[in-house]
Order: C-alpha cells, then structure tokens, then sequence
C-alpha cells in the first residue's frame, strides 16, 4: 500500500506537489504520467525516502515514511526495488556483482545469490555479459542489469522511473512482462513514464500530475 495525504514538496521556493493526495492499493500496478518537470520523479523519491515532504503524510505499507528515522531508512529501501536514473550501476563491480549486492545485505547464503543473480540476469537476458563492467554495455543493456538488480530481492515494491526510455521494444515487452510477473507474485509495482504505450491497454490505474497533484486517473 502506498499513501500520501496532503503532501507539499517544494525545492528552494519552487513548489512541485502541493495538496498531493494518491493511494495505491497493495499488490497494484499502476502508471504515473504527466508532463515533463511536474514532478513524478520527486514523487518516487519521496516514496523512497531519498527526499523528503515539506508537509504531509506518507506511507508505505506499515512504514510511516514521512517520520522515518535516518538510522531507520536503510532497512526501508530493503524492502523497495529502484530504477532511478542517479541510482547508477557500481563502475568497479561486474554485472553479477552489482545484482549480488542487492542480496548480500540481505545476509543470504552465497550459493542461493549465484543461484537468483544468474536467474534474474537470463530474465533480462544479460547472463552472457555477467562478467563485464557497466562501462562496457550499451545503455539499454545497463538499464536491464538496473531492472534485474531492482528485482532480485522480490521487493515488496518496485518504484521505476521511465524504465524503458533507452530500450528497444522487443526488450520493452520483455522488462513489462517481468514487470507484470513481479507483481503476480504480489509487489507493489509503480512505473513513472511518459510512453502512452506502456500503459494504454493495460488495465491498470494510471493517474496524471498536473499542476502540483493528481489532475484525473483513467484505467489505461
Ligand atoms: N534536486 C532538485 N533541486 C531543485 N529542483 C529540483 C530538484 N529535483 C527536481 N527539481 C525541480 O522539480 C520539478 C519537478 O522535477 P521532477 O524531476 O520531479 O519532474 P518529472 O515529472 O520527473 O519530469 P521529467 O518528465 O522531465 O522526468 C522540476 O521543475 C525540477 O526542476
Ligand atoms: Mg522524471
């Protein structure tokens, strides 16, 4: 479940949300849109606790993310996936590597990561390229180590800002359907984006920001 109530988020004196209101249910999958600058990637910042409410209320299933403790955060986001544009891959970690640590804080047995990292990594079919450093791949195959890093922990909910911006459509559909699987197996899924494709005839809440909060909602 997310939920925000009456947020105000404001930069210096340049107010982005303001009167901010929107729940999502658990388990959902839905779209925000809205044009660029109104500010869909602050709020999936909010909700990840990289920023934070001038005023409001936020939740996040029984997390109150608006009255976190900074010693709390961590344990938080181990419970979110994120595809951020600053959330960038480690250059000085493979692809394997940069998958693993997502599990490694989670105190899990290194045979059970090479077991999940490899499986995600054929998901996003970049298994070929375990070895290689960031560097070395084109940007849409980063974004798929990105997606798959996101993912591996089965998060309670996956926050994705414009995930298929530098993908081509056959790997658009495929990180949609691994998308779409994640969320059957019951995460929170919330996808920031202004590709109209991603979200029409999806049957999925999509809510619009306009001037500061949500102008209109449709089922995509
Ligand atoms: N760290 C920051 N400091 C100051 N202003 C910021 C910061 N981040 C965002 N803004 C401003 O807040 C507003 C909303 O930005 P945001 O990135 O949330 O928009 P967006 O809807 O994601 O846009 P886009 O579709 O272009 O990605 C913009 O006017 C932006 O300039
Ligand atoms: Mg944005």
């Amino acid at each position: 479940m997310i939920m925000l109530a009456d947020v105000k988020k404001s930069y210096d004196n340049e107010v982005v949300l303001q009167n901010f209101t929107m729940t999502v249910s658990k388990g959902e999958f839905a779209f925000i849109t809205g044009p660029s600058g109104a500010g869909k990637s602050t709020l999936l910042k909010l909700l990840y606790c990289y920023e934070h409410a001038d005023s409001g209320h936020i939740a996040v299933d029984n997390w109150i993310v608006s009255q976190l403790k900074i010693r709390t955060v961590p344990y938080f986001r181990r419970s979110i996936g994120v595809v951020f544009q600053d959330f960038k891959l480690l250059c000085n970690k493979t692809v394997f590597e940069n998958v693993a640590l997502a599990l490694r804080i989670h105190n899990m047995e290194p045979e059970e990561i090479t077991k999940r990292v490899i499986a995600i990594l054929k998901e996003v079919k970049m298994h070929g390229k375990a070895d290689v450093y960031p560097q070395y791949l084109s940007g849409g195959e980063q974004q798929r180590v990105v997606i798959a890093r996101a993912m591996v922990t089965q998060p309670m909910m996956l926050l994705a800002d414009e995930p298929t911006g530098n993908l081509d459509a056959e790997n658009t559909r495929t990180i949609m359907r691994l998308f779409r699987e994640i969320n059957a197996r019951g995460t929170t899924v919330l996808i920031a984006t202004h590709n109209e494709d991603l979200y029409f005839g999806s049957g999925s809440r999509v809510f619009f920001l306009k001037d500061h909060h949500i102008e209109k909602e449709i089922i995509g």
